[in-house]
């Protein structure tokens, strides 16, 4: 399963890299509004800056909710930097644009999935990733599992490449859990991801040997 983070805050994607175990990055607008990242110049090089930092694909977002205004965007996004996949919504629009940009061979992530049928679109418009939003479905008491497993059991079916990136992670057992499912990706935040490491017998059992070692020495 691939590792991607969720963050446009360059300290925690320099931290994630530095683990070694990052395969991309995620943004959105909210995002890119958390750390203060305004206007159109400086949300096109805060791409850069992330596309340097990183060697996988990094998702940026569309703000345009028409087909033209789509292409527009997602042309100009994808001109930055070889890593960028295009994030476009999963409306009408957005399906339309997707099949545009896969059509050029140019990345595509479809975003705000919530159901297996928007995932089916998603598909087959040639996605390259569809991003079910599962911590969100979590929130309304709806199985956002369920969904990776539906969607994950529907592009099984058919042989459909599009790879299932499961996104709003909040915790490790999500990670865990979209793992056992067959998850292509999953994108969280680095707390989540270093999350992973925790365990209180690992933490006991190395001041056991550290303790141990300065005994004999
Ligand atoms: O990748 C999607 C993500 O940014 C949404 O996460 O936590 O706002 O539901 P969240």
């Amino acid at each position: 399963m691939k590792f991607f983070i969720d963050t446009a805050n360059i300290e925690q994607i320099k931290e994630a890299q530095a683990l070694g175990i990052l395969d991309g990055v995620t943004t959105n607008p909210s995002l890119m509004a958390k750390e203060g990242i305004t206007g159109y110049d400086n949300i096109m090089n805060h791409y850069k800056t992330i596309c340097d930092i990183v060697e996988g694909d990094v998702s940026a977002e569309v703000i345009a909710i028409d087909f033209d205004g789509m292409v527009r965007e997602g042309e100009a996004l994808a001109a930055l930097h070889p890593q960028i996949v295009i994030k476009l919504p999963v409306i009408a629009e957005g399906i339309k644009a997707c099949k545009y940009f896969s059509d050029k061979g140019v990345k595509t992530n479809v975003t705000l999935v919530f159901s297996a049928g928007q995932a089916l679109l998603a598909a087959k418009a040639g996605a390259t990733y569809v991003s079910p939003f599962l911590g969100r479905l979590d929130d309304v008491s709806t199985d956002g599992l369920a969904l990776i497993e539906e969607i994950r059991l529907i592009y099984d079916n058919y042989a459909f490449e599009t790879q299932i990136l499961s996104a709003s992670i909040r915790h490790t057992m999500h990670i865990i859990e979209c793992a056992k499912i067959g998850s292509d990706v999953m994108t969280g935040p680095l707390s989540a991801i270093k999350g992973l490491l925790n365990h209180p017998l690992t933490d006991i059992g190395l001041a056991k040997f550290l303790e141990d070692y300065k005994k004999g020495n």
